[in-house]
């Protein structure tokens, strides 16, 4: 780079990244609105601030414009319903030079515990265009912030996240998991189990839409097929009990529809969450355990920061496990309803039969097509629950050898 192309430092040092190490580890704490209580050695350093600089401003002192306002916006809208929340965060340093961050915003008593790591996994890259691209039509289009984080949350959708909970627990598996190989240290098998878990429930939850989105494709067959027989006269009798079973089962596939969807949606979610709690633990765990032996900075009680860490670190590990268990619990429920499906997906399988040999002996071009219909959805529900079996076997496996190795990991 040719510094005599730039007209003063500002502009010179913007483009600079402040290198730090993936052993670094910072801390803040901050008030319930967002003022600078405490922070480490790390933190203080890195921002270029003393500490007398930094002690009660708002956290914006080290913000950096090309982060969107959608993404605090997120933020603040997940901590004030007391949710933990994970972001990528691009910061500017007090001489103007920027870093990025993963950090780990999680309540504690009086306000808000923030943990940050190095991140450098490939959704990392992803990230940095998507800020980009989206800091760029905040300023052109005028969004307001919370236009601009439901564009956010468009474009994570389009690249397979379906809430920002499973993008946290994604990107924060990735960035830990990632660290360690650069610290050369081994990896986790809980979060490696947690990786499988993800796109097994993403799995059933496609399926469980697949066969909700089949029921509305084909909800007026059984209609259908009651005025066609009806019109055939006498002949059509059998085609009328036929679609009467047909509504009847239909009928009861669809009130069990929302709750089966629900239940799908509750095992997806908690194993985002658990996923994300879990990798909180350990990132909170390091910096307890690191925090010990750090040079205290002036300013800072040391003692009273400690007992902090260490109350957070025992809090979320509490959180990490309660979601790990729950997980268990949620299949039970989701499989309940799965052999409810079941039995009604085996009574349209028998009145697929009779229509089918009905219609044969009508030849009615009509009646054909409509028993073809009713074909097609039984296959979708068939082909979705085989689907929805398989990942629930997979989930159950998965989540017994997670809780083995999260006891070993303890042990
Ligand atoms: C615990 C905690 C840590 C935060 N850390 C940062 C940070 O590192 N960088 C940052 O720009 N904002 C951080 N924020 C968010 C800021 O409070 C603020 O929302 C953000 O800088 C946007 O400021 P603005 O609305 O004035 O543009 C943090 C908030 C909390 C509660």
């Amino acid at each position: 780079m040719d510094v005599s192309e730039f007209h003063d430092h500002s502009q010179l040092y913007r483009e600079i990244e402040i290198p730090f190490d993936f052993a670094e580890i910072f801390f803040s704490r901050t008030d319930t609105r967002g003022k600078i209580q405490s922070g480490n050695e790390v933190f203080q350093r890195i921002s270029g601030y003393s500490w007398s600089e930094l002690a009660g401003k708002p956290h914006n002192i080290i913000r950096h414009e090309g982060v969107p306002r959608a993404v605090f916006w997120l933020l603040w809208d997940r901590l004030k319903q007391g949710l933990q929340t994970g972001a990528y965060v691009k910061n500017k340093s007090k001489d103007g030079r920027f870093y990025w961050v993963y950090a780990i915003i999680t309540p504690c008593e009086g306000g808000y515990l923030s943990v940050r790591i190095k991140p450098s996994s490939p959704i990392f890259g992803i990230v940095q265009a998507e800020y980009a691209a989206l800091a760029r039509m905040e300023i052109e289009e005028k969004l307001s912030p919370a236009e601009s984080a439901a564009r956010l949350m468009t474009r994570l959708s389009a690249l397979g996240f379906e809430t920002y909970d499973a993008f946290m627990a994604t990107s924060l598996s990735a960035e830990f998991s990632l660290r360690d190989v650069n610290l050369q240290k081994q990896s986790r098998q809980t979060l490696a189990l947690y990786g499988r878990l993800m796109p097994s429930a993403a799995r059933l939850l496609t399926a469980a839409q697949q066969i909700s989105e089949g029921y509305l494709t084909y909800r007026f067959v059984p209609l259908n097929l009651l005025v066609h027989a009806g019109q055939i006269g006498e002949a059509g009798a059998a085609i009328a009990t036929i679609s009467t079973n047909y509504n009847t089962l239909s009928e009861e596939i669809e009130r069990g529809l929302d709750g089966f969807l629900q239940a799908a949606r509750t095992v997806s979610h908690t194993i985002s969450v658990g996923a994300f709690l879990l990798a909180t633990s350990y990132v909170q765990r390091e910096i307890a355990c690191s925090f010990r032996d750090e040079v205290p900075i002036e300013g800072v009680d040391h003692a009273t920061e400690k007992n902090f860490l260490d109350q957070q670190q025992s809090t979320y590990q509490a959180e990490a496990l309660k979601s790990l268990t729950g997980i268990e619990d949620e299949l039970k429920i989701f499989f309940q309803m799965v052999s409810e499906m079941k039995r009604l997906a085996s009574g349209l399988a028998a009145i697929r039969i009779m229509g089918k040999v009905e219609s044969g002996r009508l030849s009615v071009a009509v009646v054909n097509d409509l028993i073809m219909d009713l074909e097609a959805f039984q296959d979708i529900v068939q082909r979705g629950l085989a689907d929805i079996l398989q990942a629930n076997d997979a989930l159950r496996m998965d989540t017994s050898r997670l809780l083995e190795a999260y006891a070993a990991e303890d042990a």
